[in-house]
């Protein structure tokens, strides 16, 4: 039996929907022809197509495929898609279906919250980083040659529907990246979690689904709670930022060979440093994190092709840069965080190495 965790965000207008877990996609398909909606749009990418063809062969139901891979998160794709979808007679009583992984998500979630003022669009998240965290949220948003994510927007999709059975199909790299995000919510969050997380390595690693229903179904709990208290991404959101100060300014440097799950990871490593030499985390929380990331093939150091100096430096061109002053989330135990620790470049390079 599915289960639902309902995400409320009542602003202005009420934005609250539900994440059902552990359909299958046929019953995912069955869902979406009950939303009383004219045409019905799938956004999907050129891996995830071929996968899912058959289930949205139906009249009701128009698939439209971008090439896979992040450059497809583009303005060109964004163009292409709306002239599609306006030749095909998109309106308002529309419905868009965000079919795939991050990518596409947070593409065909800005297509929908821009074409017409804004039509309504559903997620089926199909990476495990995609369930457990791009779909949950309402940032959607397209890339731009100066960086990741610089045009989008918050928009909240009207339901998120997680089939565990799409991640049997999903190479193992794209799983350990999802893995990765996992881990920080329980570091960050929820220390029992992170006792499972331990303790289930070969389950989890073997994608067992019973086991991979709990943890994702917790994740969704942890998403959707700090999502609640703050919609708009003020300041506890950036609880979710642990590992990702550093880890964007590796996957930066790498020109994002190295890919974002990995980068969180050493970044992680390299944050839950600082934390314990800062004195707010005990060494042996830290000495465990790096124990669970490796448990899960993970990477825990900086590659040796890549200078401290220039991630220090990196880290200035983050969001969350004021005055020079870079503001981390550090932890002060597994499962607890700690929001805004402003450091300056030096003080947080001297923390890192020391
Ligand atoms: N909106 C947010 O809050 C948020 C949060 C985190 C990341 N993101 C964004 O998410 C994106 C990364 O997402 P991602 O890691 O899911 O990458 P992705 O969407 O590029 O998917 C990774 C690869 O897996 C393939 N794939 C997807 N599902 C599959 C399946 N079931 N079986 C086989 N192959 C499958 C894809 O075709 C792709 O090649 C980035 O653009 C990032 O900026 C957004
Ligand atoms: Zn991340």
């Amino acid at each position: 039996m599915p289960t639902k965790v309902r995400v409320r965000l009542r602003g202005v207008i009420d934005n609250s929907y539900d994440i059902v877990i552990g359909i299958k996609i046929g019953g995912i398909v069955h869902g979406l022809l009950e939303f009383p909606s004219l045409k019905k749009f799938v956004i999907t990418d050129s891996n995830v197509g071929p996968l899912y063809r058959t289930y949205f062969k139906r009249p009701d139901f128009h698939l439209l495929t971008v090439p896979a891979g992040e450059r497809s998160k583009s303005r060109r794709s964004k163009e292409l898609l709306e002239n599609n979808l306006l030749a095909l007679g998109a309106n308002r009583d529309s419905l868009i279906v965000a079919l795939g992984g991050g990518m596409v998500g947070d593409l065909a979630g800005f297509v929908a919250a821009t074409l017409l003022r804004g039509i309504p669009y559903i997620q089926i998240p199909t990476t495990l980083l995609a369930q457990v965290d791009s779909s949950i949220g309402g940032k959607v948003a397209i890339d731009h040659p100066l960086g990741k994510n610089l045009i989008g927007a918050f928009y909240q999709p009207q339901k998120v529907y997680i089939d565990i059975g799409a991640l049997k199909t999903l190479p193992d790299r794209e799983f350990s990246n999802g893995l990765a995000e996992v881990i920080k919510y329980a570091a960050i969050l929820d220390s029992e979690l992170f006792d499972e997380l331990e303790q289930k390595q070969s389950k989890i690693l073997s994608r067992d689904e019973k086991s991979l229903l709990n943890i994702i179904k917790r994740c969704c709990e942890l998403k959707k709670s700090v999502v609640e208290e703050d919609e708009k991404e003020t300041d506890y959101r950036r609880i979710l930022n642990f590992g990702h100060t550093i880890g964007h300014a590796i996957e930066r440097l790498s020109k994002y060979r190295i890919p974002h799950g990995q980068a969180v990871a050493i970044g992680m490593v390299a944050e839950s440093t600082m934390s314990s030499h800062l004195g707010i985390l005990p060494a042996r929380h830290a000495e465990r994190i790096t124990s669970l990331l490796k448990m899960y093939n993970l990477p825990t150091e900086i590659p040796s092709t890549i200078k401290l100096e220039a991630i220090m430096r990196a880290t200035l061109q983050d969001k969350k840069v004021h005055r020079g002053m870079t503001h981390y989330t550090l932890l002060e135990r597994i499962g607890r965080a700690r929001v805004g620790v402003r450091l300056s470049l030096k003080q947080a390079r001297l923390l890192v190495q020391s």
